[in-house]
């Protein structure tokens, strides 16, 4: 009996280690068999070393050009590829066109949006986790992760994908809310100029891109406008963060 658990063991150690081998950080590798960009940059910031702080680097997930982003490595468990940052008084006005959110716009500094499509080819590599941060106006944060989260092609629309729901208040993405705007997991993307929304209006005329549905329950991406019900219920959330990360990072 112990002499097959041992076995057992031994063999998904086995596997692990052939997984990890084969998907694991193997970044140059990869990167010089992608060829014309090929020069070593890490596919996301959980191949930063451990000790390396926060700031700005340059990653290269597979398929994309190499790309300019912030690491944060101070959030729980360090090597969180920043996606999105937004704060209430920010420079930018967010509605932009659904190009512009293709290929991403903003300062990697300050407040951005890295572009759908990079969301997409991110996320295409690895299984990967977010963690949506928003910061009331008493200085408090709180955050909303799920255990899977992808996008999915142009072609399909950039829909959002994600898994279980943990965090430190309710779930506003994965679960239906009739008085707001329904539910945003599996909707399409909308931009003022690509209304895939499920209302009759274009709920991105208002604001900026994101996933709306009749239209929103949440809202990071708009200006003198981050809503979070609970936390900042009539949109006056200070700042907002999406993190991303893989599940398991060997
Ligand atoms: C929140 O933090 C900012 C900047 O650190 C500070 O100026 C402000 O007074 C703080 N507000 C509250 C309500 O603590």
């Amino acid at each position: 009996m112990s002499l097959l658990r041992g076995g057992l063991v031994l063999l998904s150690v086995v596997v692990m280690l052939l997984f990890c081998v084969s998907a694991g950080p193997a970044a140059p590798t990869t990167s010089s068999r992608s060829g014309e960009y090929g020069s070593g940059f890490p596919a996301d910031c959980s191949r930063l070393r451990k000790n390396s702080p926060s700031g700005v680097y340059v990653i290269q997930p597979a398929g994309s050009p190499p790309r300019v982003v912030w690491c944060d490595m101070d959030t729980e468990g360090k090597g969180w590829t920043v996606i999105q940052r937004n704060t209430y008084n920010t420079e930018i006005t967010w509605k932009e066109s659904w190009t512009t959110y293709k290929y991403g716009f903003g300062n990697v500094r300050a407040d951005y949006w890295l572009g759908t499509e990079y969301l997409h080819l991110l996320t295409q590599q690895n299984t990967y986790k977010v963690r949506f941060v928003v910061k009331n106006k008493a200085n408090v944060t709180h955050y909303a992760e799920y255990d899977i989260f992808s996008i999915e092609s142009e072609a399909s629309g950039y829909p959002l994908r994600l898994g279980r729901f943990s965090g430190d208040g309710e779930d506003y993405l994965t679960s239906y809310h009739a008085k707001y705007g329904g539910i945003h997991d599996n909707m399409k993307f909308s931009t003022h100029d690509r209304d895939q929304d499920q209302a009759s209006r274009n709920c991105a005329s208002s604001y900026g891109g994101w996933w709306y549905d009749k239209c929103q329950n949440i809202l990071l991406n708009a200006k003198n406008y981050i809503l979070w019900p609970g936390i900042c219920s009539s949109g006056d959330c200070k700042s907002s963060l999406i993190l991303v990360k893989p599940t398991d990072v060997c």
